[in-house]
């Protein structure tokens, strides 16, 4: 391996869940590539884009797993989830079954964490130093693939950043969930809140960076 290449390279793994058609898949390609499609088809299976951002001078990167919405199309077991350390919960304000949804999002979301950390005891003992983050590190590059190690703090699994997100805020005029009801949803399950417009770009940014942030 040729990691000790002097500075250090974080890659933090972010997972988008939601219903189907609530705009995951326009947020992440928003994010990553600046495209939105109005015609997009359901995700089948995983999909994932690797996002960089500067924070104090370092190189932070997300790599960020998008996944279909649609049970039939879900062959996703505990493997989307692990080594997760940040969360974008995914709404539709126009659309209030995919608000209603969730809590159950919710609950998927606890219960593969609970399932990583109960598997892999261990993982919460080779915490590096006092940092409060858990994540994958990126101990090898040059051969055209790197080796991912995945070290986590003791309490890790309730530092992960989770982020509710109400998308598609352009639709105002046939707006079915409130933003005070996106807050107050926010607020009950300790989440951070922002709406978002895959289409007209409004907080996408800003609700990545800041998940990217709260990790880092
Ligand atoms: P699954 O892959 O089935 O889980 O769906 P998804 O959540 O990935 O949804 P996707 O990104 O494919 O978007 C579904 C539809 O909503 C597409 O027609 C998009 O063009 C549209 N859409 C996505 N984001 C926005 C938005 O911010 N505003 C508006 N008006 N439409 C959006
Ligand atoms: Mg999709």
């Amino acid at each position: 391996s040729d990691g000790d290449s002097g500075g250090e390279e974080y890659l933090f793994k972010i997972v988008i869940i939601g219903d189907s058609a609530v705009g995951k898949s326009n947020l992440l390609s928003r994010y990553a590539r600046n495209e939105f499609n109005p015609h997009s088809k359901a995700t089948i299976g995983v999909e994932f884009q690797t996002q960089s951002m500067g924070i104090d001078g370092k190189e932070v990167k997300a790599q960020i797993w998008d996944t279909a919405g649609q049970e039939r199309f879900r062959a996703v077991t505990s493997a989307y989830y692990r080594g997760a350390v940040g969360a974008l919960i995914v709404y539709d304000i126009s659309r209030r079954t995919t608000f209603d949804s969730v809590g159950r999002w919710l609950d998927e979301l606890k219960s593969k964490f609970l399932l990583l950390f109960s598997r892999y005891p261990f993982l919460n003992r080779t915490g590096r130093g006092n940092r409060p983050v858990n994540g994958i590190e990126l101990v090898g590059l040059g051969t055209g693939f790197c080796l991912l190690k995945t070290f986590c703090a003791v309490h890790s699994d309730t530092t992960v950043a989770r982020m509710l997100v109400g998308n598609k805020c352009d639709l105002e005029t046939i707006r079915d969930v409130s933003v005070e009801e996106g807050k107050a949803l926010a607020e009950e399950h300790d989440l951070f809140f922002m709406e978002t417009s895959a289409l007209d770009s409004t907080n996408v940014k800003k609700a990545f960076e800041l998940v990217i942030r709260e990790i880092y």
